[in-house]
């Protein structure tokens, strides 16, 4: 969603946040803008533009000094994607300018209250604060105004305003939005992702929630954070260990095909990471909080629910303990009724999904112990849940997430095995076999790519499974339509004929994924049926059920490790087709990286 850059140091302020905004492409955005400081005149110039960072560029002309400036990418939530409603905004007098993340939900209140007669142009909640700041500027100095300014917002927000009247100065501040500070002895970045501050970082530091930030250059660039009573805080610093080649396409076409390329690498980089002295293992620490648990709850979105479906089965066939999906939109603001010895996880690509976050504040006050399975441990949901586990997938760019799934999935077998009292496989050995099989069968993606246009021809479709194979066609139906805009159902095979199957006619195509003994007989038979309604079928199977005019056949891995394996040419799929389609492959329509509003 919406992403910030900010500069102030020795270095041209604009090329850190064009690039830095560059960098935040993939959250997702619709419009984007930029103001800086033109040293020649002592005053801020803003641009704006509908559409892409690339227009920005190549639209305005940069090439003056600048020391200081703000960025913003927005994915509009407060009216419609203009040039008016994108960011930078300014007070009515134009001296604050202000970039911001997250919604302000008191904003209209707060235009009654405080902003009676001034005029806004703009349909956002951001232009309220610009004049909040302003107004309050008028009988205090403006750093006062911008803390009293934010004691009034409810909501959540990711801040970086400028005054026209101290221009060596950003003012920072945030709350439940994420935002981060990078540090270098060029200069201080801010960015509402640490992607935005790699190249340019030596350190990074997190903020936590109600906290003020003043970063200023007085000779030599330098920050203070406050905390909510104006008290000075000091921040962690970390050592930044991105460098910009581990976020770039390494050759590729695309984000998405480097990534699903990756996941082999994943799964072996899990490996590593979790093995000690030649044992899985998590730490004594998490197990111990799962001790006598009668239930375990799992709250997720989007394809990360989906691997909480895989890890309900692991749990509750390795653990034996009852375990419980839902949904974190649901959840939030819907609660069933709870096992008072429950444990809950949150699963979470970015760990900044505002549906998690909700759900985390009600798990915490109920009293509940929270575990966050994640790949960004420095994210919001990591650090505010009691435990966190990292699932090392590395940076995911593409919208649409592949190697996250797999290595959430891959997590959330070590500890479900971890916890078991009794080990009947050696799960190293085979997830070892899985990144090996995983190998030879993106090493054939041409073929793939001929079946999709052989057989993919439709603007429907539909992926069907038994057991964990109808998990994966859930994760399958979404991949395809987030990324073809091809509707797409995941669908239980044997409840298709229980209305769906009405929808069959001829050349519609039906995926089925077979990798499990138990249904695959069951499952087969739900083909046929669809075939005698003239579908086209696609069947995707693992060789120990395999028959031999199947479509894509799975070099065999252990049974309950098949999600792994079947998923990643449904990924392939998504890919191919949408590629066919000439489609905005890594950063689809009206889709973002990492979903920051409720
Ligand atoms: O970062 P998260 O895992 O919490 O994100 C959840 C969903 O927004 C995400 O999985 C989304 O569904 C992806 N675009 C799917 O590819």
């Amino acid at each position: 969603m919406c992403g910030i850059v900010g500069y102030i140091g020795d270095l041209r302020a604009t090329d850190v946040i064009l690039n830095g905004l560059k960098k935040l492409e993939y959250r997702g955005y619709d419009s984007c803008g930029i103001s800086f400081l033109d040293s020649s005149k002592k005053e801020f110039t803003t641009y704006k533009t509908v559409g892409r960072v690339d227009l920005l560029i190549n639209s305005f002309d940069y090439n003056v000094e600048n020391k200081v400036g703000i960025g913003h990418t927005r994915w509009a939530t407060h009216g419609e994607p203009n040039q008016v409603n994108s960011h930078p905004h300014s007070s009515s007098s134009k001296r604050f300018i202000v970039v911001h993340n997250g919604v302000i939900d008191n904003y209209l209140e707060l235009i009654a209250r405080y902003l009676e007669g001034v005029k806004l142009i703009s349909e956002t909640d951001t232009e309220v604060i610009a004049n909040l700041v302003e107004k309050f500027s008028q009988t205090m100095s403006a750093e006062e105004a911008v803390r009293k300014t934010l004691s009034l917002l409810e909501g959540s927000y990711a801040l970086l305003i400028m005054d026209n009247e101290e221009v060596n100065k950003i003012y920072a501040a945030k709350n439940k939005s994420p935002l981060l500070i990078g540090s270098s002895d060029k200069g201080i970045t801010f960015g509402s992702d640490l992607m935005a501050l790699v190249g340019n970082s030596e350190y990074y530091y997190l903020i936590e929630d109600k906290t003020f930030i003043v970063a200023k250059t007085n000779g030599k660039p330098d920050f203070q954070a406050y905390d909510i009573i104006g008290k000075k805080v000091k921040l962690d610093q970390h050592k930044m260990d991105l460098a910009d080649n581990e976020i770039d396409k390494g050759g590729y076409e695309h984000f998405m095909l480097k990534e699903i390329s990756e996941q082999p690498a994943v799964i072996r980089r899990i490996l590593a990471k979790y093995m000690v002295d030649g044992k899985l293992k998590i730490s004594d620490e998490v197990k111990a909080k799962f001790i006598n648990k009668k239930r375990i709850y799992i709250i997720a979105a989007g394809t990360s629910i989906h691997a909480g479906f895989i890890g309900k089965y692991y749990f509750e066939n390795l653990t034996k303990i009852p375990t419980e999906v839902f949904i974190a939109s649901e959840f939030a603001y819907n609660q069933p009724l709870l096992e008072k010895d429950g444990i809950f996880i949150l699963i979470s690509q970015s760990g900044e999904t505002a549906d998690l976050r909700a759900c985390l504040v009600n798990i915490r006050q109920m009293g509940y112990p929270s575990l966050t399975i994640t790949n960004v441990i420095t994210s919001t949901l990591a650090r505010e849940a009691d435990m966190r586990l990292e699932i090392f997938a590395g940076p995911e760019i593409a919208v649409a997430s592949t190697k996250a799934y797999v290595a959430q999935v891959t997590v959330l077998a070590i500890l479900a095995y971890s916890l078991a009292k009794e080990k009947s496989f050696d799960l190293g050995f085979e997830l070892s076999r899985v990144s090996i099989a995983m190998e030879s069968l993106i090493d054939q993606k041409e073929y793939i790519e001929g079946l999709v246009t052989r057989k993919l021809k439709k603007r429907n479709c539909f992926y069907i499974g038994r057991g964990i194979d109808y998990y994966t066609s859930l994760e399958a139906a979404l991949k395809l339509k987030e990324i073809s805009y091809i509707q797409t159902e995941g669908f239980a095979a044997g409840e298709l004929k229980h209305g769906t199957i009405a929808l069959i006619e001829k050349d519609v195509p039906v995926i089925a994924i077979i990798t499990q003994k138990n249904t695959s007989h069951n499952t087969r038979s739900n083909v046929h049926e669809v075939k005698a309604r003239g579908a086209t079928t696609i069947i995707i199977s693992l060789e120990s059920v395999a028959d031999n005019s199947d479509d894509i056949i799975l070099s065999d891995v252990h049974q309950m490790l098949a999600p792994l394996l079947s998923v990643v040419p449904t990924q392939l799929i998504a890919y191919y087709k949408a590629k066919e389609l000439n489609l905005d492959i890594d950063k689809p329509r009206n889709l973002a990286k990492s979903v920051t509003v409720e």
